[in-house]
């Protein structure tokens, strides 16, 4: 793609990148929601359990992070001696967002005798308060592990922790958490789509409400979800989670249709999520251009933080 930086100067991005890349030995991470530009110049794509295993093992110098801010950051407490790079550092989340670390350390307490299992879309400080995170990846793998008479509490989403409980027979206390992307498929809608093409799975990921969820054909990860539809005979799905997704699932599978869940309002952009999105290309060029922006943590947080993700790459 060339596109121009100011108006004098035309500026391929992408054959950039590939330099800055080598020049500084960096390693590019992107999540599946990521603009497909992005995925395509990736050294990585993947869900939150596979970029974290991977900004642990890499060797490069630098980890250039293309996903959202919590993402970055577990890439940095599992590298903690490596520069990580996030294209925009305004990249957030809603769940991380829905769970202020004070409310959360104000919730252990009131349930001193409950073991924390969080889902890493939180910030460190919560990690920080934690005992096991999580992934959507591995969530269930983790809690079968849990010894039957020990409580749980599971933060910060609550459709996840309900699919969960679903999932392993586990009565845990739920902080009541959303993510704004997966909370605004509608599935009356979807109902409309199954109704349009009866041959279509409906697959979701577990963070989509409980109505929805009890009609899928299929619920997992990212990466599980991508899995999914290489392996199953189907010819044409319906797909409720992030659109980005559907980039790698329509590379995998050309000759499948894949068709993205509606949100409720027509003609917006809600099943996009909005924070993933605010990387860019040329967002992606300066920050590795310039070397930021970086990723700064507290030492003593993120050396707390690193003990639950630890504990989580050990059980999973
Ligand atoms: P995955 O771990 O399934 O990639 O999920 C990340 C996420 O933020 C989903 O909204
Ligand atoms: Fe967070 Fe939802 Fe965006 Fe995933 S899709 S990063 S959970 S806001």
């Amino acid at each position: 793609m060339i596109s121009t930086l100011n108006t004098e100067v035309e500026i391929d991005y992408r054959d950039e990148i590939l330099k800055l890349k080598k020049g500084s030995n960096a390693v590019i991470l992107a999540h599946y929601y990521q603009e497909s530009e992005i995925q395509d110049l990736a050294d990585f794509v993947g869900d939150s359990l596979e970029l974290a295993r991977r900004a642990k093992s890499t060797n490069a110098d630098i980890i250039v992070f293309a996903g959202v801010h919590f993402m970055a950051e577990t890439a940095k407490i599992l590298s903690p001696h490596k520069p990580v790079l996030l294209p925009d550092l305004e990249a957030g989340c809603s769940l991380a967002d829905s769970c202020p670390a004070p409310l959360f350390k104000a919730f252990r307490e009131k349930h001193p005798d409950h073991v924390a299992i969080t889902y890493i879309n939180c910030t460190a400080a919560v990690k920080a308060l934690s005992d096991i995170i999580c992934t959507s990846s591995n969530a269930e793998k983790i809690i079968n592990q849990i010894p039957k008479d020990q409580p749980i509490l599971f933060a910060p989403d609550r459709n996840l922790g309900k699919y969960l409980i679903k999932k392993t027979g586990r009565d845990m206390l739920l902080w009541d958490g959303t993510c704004i992307v997966h909370e605004t498929f509608s599935e009356r809608k979807i109902i409309d789509l199954q109704t349009e093409y009866p041959d279509a799975k409906l697959i979701a990921h577990p963070e989509c409400e409980d109505a929805l969820l009890n009609r899928a054909d299929y619920i997992g990860s990212t990466s599980k979800l991508l899995q999914f539809t290489k392996e199953d005979s189907s010819l044409s799905y319906i797909v409720a989670t992030e659109v980005g997704i559907i980039h790698q699932m329509k590379k995998a599978s050309p000759h499948k249709n894949f068709i993205p869940a509606p949100p409720e309002k027509n003609n917006c952009n809600c099943n996009e999520c909005p924070y993933m999105k605010l990387n860019t290309l040329e967002k992606l060029y300066l920050c590795m251009k310039n070397g930021k922006p970086e990723i700064t943590m507290d030492k003593e947080i993120l050396l707390k933080a690193l003990k639950p993700i630890e504990r989580m790459l050990e059980m999973s």
